[in-house]
């Protein structure tokens, strides 16, 4: 069945997965590029309010992504590396983490919060619960720009073993291009 991973490549919904949630990652970059040169500029009035609803439907897609991952476990192409395995271990962590303490702010804050319509928070007037919005506030921004720094540092390395001559070309285990060799 194509939808499954195979040890020589990852499936049709493996590789949705993959490419659907580096969009949204490469939209969270641009919203938090635009937000932290010019805040309130016209284009972060524009934008601003998408980095939101992305960041919800990055959550979810990965927690769906996480389970595909599980199920897969054992058929899927094996890490070429140590260091590959903990860096997919580490963007999967902080994919998760990273949208989940900005959701605990946002419900700690009492402000409402309905992506795409959802009623997901109703908000509430009894004041703010601090220890709630804490590790975003010490952590969403900081850990955000380290996952864009690792992401960049996980192409880089695809496209380098795709046109190194001793390493293992990786490319065609995600995409549909044809073997380096
Ligand atoms: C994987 C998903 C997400 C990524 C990669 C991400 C990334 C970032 C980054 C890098 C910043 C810092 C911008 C700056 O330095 O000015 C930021 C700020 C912010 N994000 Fe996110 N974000 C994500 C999801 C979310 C979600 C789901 C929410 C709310 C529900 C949210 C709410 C905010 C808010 C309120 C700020 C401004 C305050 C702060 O810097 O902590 N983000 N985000
Ligand atoms: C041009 C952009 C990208 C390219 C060319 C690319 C390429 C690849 C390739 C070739 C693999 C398979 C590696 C292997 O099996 O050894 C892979 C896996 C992976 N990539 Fe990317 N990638 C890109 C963007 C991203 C982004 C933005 C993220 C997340 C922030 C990401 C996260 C992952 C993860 C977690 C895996 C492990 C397999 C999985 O569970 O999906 N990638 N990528």
């Amino acid at each position: 069945m194509p939808a499954m991973d195979t040890p020589q490549r990852y499936g049709t919904l493996t590789r949705a997965l993959h490419w659907g949630v580096a969009a949204l990652v490469v939209w969270q970059l641009t919203t938090a590029t635009v937000t932290s040169l010019a805040e309130d500029s016209w284009l972060d009035e524009l934008l601003w309010a998408t980095h939101k609803p992305t960041g919800f439907s990055i959550l979810v897609l990965m927690v769906l992504r996480l389970g595909w991952a599980l199920v897969n476990h054992a058929r899927r192409p094996a890490s070429v590396s140590a260091l590959a395995r903990l860096g997919h271990i580490v963007l999967y962590a902080l994919l998760l983490v990273i949208p989940s303490i900005a959701l605990l702010r946002q419900y700690g804050s009492g402000r409402s919060f309905e992506p795409f319509g959802l009623p997901l928070m109703s908000g509430f007037e009894s004041g703010k619960i601090e220890w709630l919005m804490a590790p975003a506030n010490l952590l969403h921004g900081w850990l955000g720009w380290t996952l864009f720094v690792l992401a960049l540092v996980h192409v880089l390395m695809a496209f380098h073993r795709r046109f190194s001559r001793k390493a293992e070309d990786v490319l065609p285990r995600m995409l549909d291009v044809p073997p380096r060799h």
